[in-house]
């Protein structure tokens, strides 16, 4: 798999053959452009390493990472299902074409109103509302009892893994002083309860470690824990309507750093663990996000002026933490590449440039980058497609960035920049 973006002849940057600069020219910037096909070709790989068979697996994108319609829908045109977190991301997936029944919801504070939505869904509501908590089991009881219907849940397991330095602590979930999950010592109470209710079905149990892991093996441990705990209720004659198990999400891409393990590799290690305990009757879930698209979007910004003061040399773009948060909140590093790069450049012709945004935070920093000496006119913020535009805020009187969906290698759709007016009209009339 190519991983996008890149270059042509010219030096020009390309993404899913479509010429950067000509999206620049077309959308402005500050604005994201995805590859279709290049997603559709990525959930493709991860599927050829899942078992195969009617519904031996789920691939249930985790739309918190894109909620952009082509995206989803794009997903859901290869087999894909969703993991939502919210009654509005559950909506998004039901109007893109995913059937109730391929949609898991996770999240440890789900409201009333978007528990009675998932359990009105289809004919027998979404496929697994997936339980955080002993005291969430009541909660989903009284819904499914209000509406008369049953509610199909899973469990999440909360595998007790600290992923020490190998991931950000803000994205590494899967630990005892986390809020999510169910932890071991209350696991018996939440099976008992559930598989007690005539109101609920326990048809998946379920974990996710943490995001962004750099190795299989802290995925493969915590699905091995997902794998005994089932055993174990299994043994003990419990679990009698489980139809799933689910690994969860959390593989990694290349940030620039080096390679790391592709989805497929960590699918594979968890299919083998599975037949290895003797799970093969149920179905195999699991929940990327990050990996299905973050290597197939880019944020382009144009360069606004360098500042450049005794030893600093900064170089002003006009995207922020506004529009990409990932840098400022996790110290997370993007590549960052000019659009146009002719061939025949030296290197005596680049130096190390502090790329900052125009946002009043020191934050408001993607670090320290080598570009052309003469600044280009506009760059690429590379592996931008994932926790992206869902993270972006409006904040310093910013408008969200611009959207252009690529597919075939043409502009398939975009979505518009709200204007700066309508901002500042609709803040000015606040409460009016
Ligand atoms: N399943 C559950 C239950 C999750 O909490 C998450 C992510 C996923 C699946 C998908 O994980 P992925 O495959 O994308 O790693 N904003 C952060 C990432 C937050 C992840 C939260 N949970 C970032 O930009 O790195």
């Amino acid at each position: 798999m190519p991983m996008s973006p890149t270059r042509d002849l010219t030096g020009s940057l390309l993404l899913g053959g479509v010429r950067l600069s000509d999206v620049v020219l077309a959308a402005g910037t500050p604005t994201y452009v995805y590859d279709l096909d290049g997603i559709a070709g990525q959930a493709r790989s991860l599927r050829s390493a899942l078992p195969a068979g009617p519904n031996a697996h789920l691939i249930a994108y985790s739309i918190k990472a894109n909620a952009a319609g082509p995206i989803v829908r794009a997903l859901a045109g290869e087999g894909c299902g969703a993991d939502v977190v919210s009654g509005a991301e559950l909506r998004v997936a039901l109007a893109c074409g995913i059937t109730p029944d391929r949609i898991v919801y996770s999240g440890v504070a789900k409201q009333d109103d978007e528990l009675d939505f998932a359990v009105a869904c289809g004919d027998r509501g979404i496929g697994a509302v997936q339980i955080e908590s002993i005291e969430e089991i009541a909660r989903v009881e009284a819904r499914a009892r209000a509406a008369g219907r049953r509610a199909r849940i899973g469990i999440r397991v909360n595998p007790n893994i600290d992923l020490g330095d190998a991931t950000h602590a803000h994205i590494s979930t899967g630990h005892d002083d986390a809020k999510f999950g169910v932890r071991k010592i209350d696991l018996d109470r939440a099976v008992q309860l559930a598989d007690g209710s005539p109101w609920l079905e326990l048809t998946g149990m379920t974990t996710h470690v943490g995001s962004k892991l750099p190795t299989v093996e802290p995925y493969l441990e915590a699905a091995r824990i997902l794998f005994r705990t089932v055993r174990r209720f299994r043994e003990a004659g419990e679990l009698r309507a489980l139809t799933f198990v689910n690994t969860g999400g959390g593989f990694s891409v290349d940030y620039g750093g080096g390679p790391v393990p592709r989805p497929a590799d960590f699918a594979r290690a968890v299919v083998a663990e599975q037949r290895a305990q003797g799970l093969g009757d149920l179905a195999l879930y699991v929940e990327p996000g990050r990996a299905l698209v973050a290597p197939f979007g880019v944020l382009l910004a144009r360069v606004i002026q360098p500042k450049v003061t005794g030893s600093a040399r900064f170089l002003m773009i006009d995207a922020g933490m506004n529009d990409l948060i990932r840098p400022a909140l996790y110290q997370a590093r993007h590549r960052i590449v000019p659009l146009e790069d002719p061939p025949g450049r030296d290197g005596a012709a680049e130096s190390v440039w502090h790329v900052v945004g125009p946002v009043c935070e020191s934050s408001d920093d993607f670090g320290k980058h080598t570009l052309p000496r003469d600044p280009p006119a506009s760059v690429a913020i590379l592996d931008a497609g994932a926790y992206g535009f869902t993270m972006a805020s409006k904040y310093n009187g910013r408008q969200l960035p611009a959207e252009v969906f690529v597919r075939g290698g043409v502009m398939a759709g975009r979505t518009e920049r709200e204007s700066a007016e309508t901002w500042a009209r609709k803040r000015a009339m606040a409460g009016r």
